[in-house]
């Protein structure tokens, strides 16, 4: 299995930051990965996404393999080639997309079964297709290991079977990728929000031989309270020297206390999802363009972030483009969202590699205290 290089440069408390290195390119963390669930980052142009300072970005085995279908995206190059996105790729496996969208699904300990949420159809998720999914016919740098995502809340006994039935597709998930030069793939926690069951699966799937670790289970209406606590549940049981990620986290003051608590990896649909919906998040916290105060607001969205959309445009425009339902606000807002996740991600890596983190997490959590839900 390899493992790409991972550098941690500066810590501060848990806080670290550091380079991840891929044969595709570095990945400057703590790092946010945007969504490109079907080989697009909802409303942006790749140079876009690029230019917002974004190293990596995400896909979805779930929505590819249903369409244009794995093979087809094999055929035209992989899904760097056919999505024009030329840096690192994640790709996410499968199950968590299969438990929050298919229609019926029967899962047995071999996989899961499942109807499309496009047509229908039938399809067969097993920890060895998803790796050919992801690592063979993708293309993916870093594959996820197939794994099963409990409701929540849930019972300790659900949360148990449920986290050894994940720890058995890891490593049936490590068996199917083998031995790859230039590829890798991170295995999942899991076991909600119980204190042993986290730590039996942290300490099973450090043991695996994964070349990073993923904390599943989370941002699934825990709550932001509940999320920290069981990061912090967590964490303690992880190797020191291996990329951490939490999965689909989340709200900027979500980053920052995870950050906090010795996370490297983030990934969301926040950004791109609240910028179709009209939603801006800012340095100053969030705003809804749909209301009508902005209506003659002719202050741009946020100055201080170094981004077209941020700052030439102003307000009134934005409210009006969402008035009229037109696709520019959209197109805007995302753009502004992911730059401006990018930019929160740029600044707690300067302030760990400057020794002022603490600082800037006080500030930013009294800030966004209204946001901790
Ligand atoms: N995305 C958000 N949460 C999860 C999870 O628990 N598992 C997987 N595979 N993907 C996720």
């Amino acid at each position: 299995m390899t493992t790409f290089p991972f550098e941690i440069s500066v810590r501060e408390g848990k806080a670290r930051t550091g380079r991840l290195k891929t044969p595709r390119g570095d990945i400057r963390t703590p790092a946010f990965m945007p969504v490109g669930t079907a080989g697009t980052v909802k409303a942006l142009y790749m140079d876009q996404v690029k230019g917002a300072g974004a190293d990596i970005i995400l896909g979805n085995t779930y929505h590819l393999m249903l369409r244009p279908g794995a093979e087809r995206v094999k055929s035209l190059g992989g899904l760097h080639k056919f999505s024009g996105w030329r840096g690192p790729m994640l790709t996410d496996s499968g199950g968590f997309q299969v438990w929050s969208l298919a229609q019926l699904r029967k899962m047995d300990g071999d996989g899961v079964t499942f109807q499309s949420h496009i047509d229908g159809s039938t399809h067969r998720l097993t920890p060895a297709r998803s790796i050919e999914i992801q690592a063979d016919l993708l293309g993916a740098d870093i594959s996820m290991q197939l794994d099963e995502c409990t409701n929540f809340p849930c019972t300790h006994e659900e949360a148990a079977r449920s986290l050894e039935l994940s720890l058995r597709w890891g490593e049936r998930s490590l068996d199917a990728f083998g031995a790859r030069d230039s590829q890798t793939l991170f295995g999942i926690i899991q076991g909600s929000n119980f204190p042993d069951l986290r730590e039996r699966s942290a300490k099973g799937v450090a043991a695996q031989g994964f070349g990073g670790i993923a904390l599943g289970g989370l941002a699934v209406g825990e709550g932001h309270a509940q999320m920290c606590a069981t990061i912090d549940m967590t964490v303690p049981h992880l190797p020191d020297h291996m990329p951490r990620y939490v999965m689909g986290v989340g709200k900027p003051i979500d980053l920052v206390e995870s950050v906090a608590r010795g996370i490297d990896m983030f990934d969301c649909v926040l950004p791109t999802r609240s910028g179709r919906h009209g939603q801006a998040w800012t340095w100053d916290g969030p705003l809804n363009l749909n209301n009508a105060k902005f209506a003659e607001d002719m202050g741009p969205l946020d100055e201080a972030v170094d981004c077209p959309a941020s700052r030439d445009y102003t307000r009134a425009y934005l409210h009006h483009l969402f008035k009229a339902g037109e696709y520019l606000g959209p197109m805007l807002l995302s753009w502004h969202n992911t730059a401006f996740f990018q930019a929160l991600m740029a600044e707690m890596r300067a302030a760990i590699a400057e020794g002022r983190f603490e600082a800037l997490r006080a500030e930013l959590s009294a800030r966004w205290e209204s946001t901790k839900s």
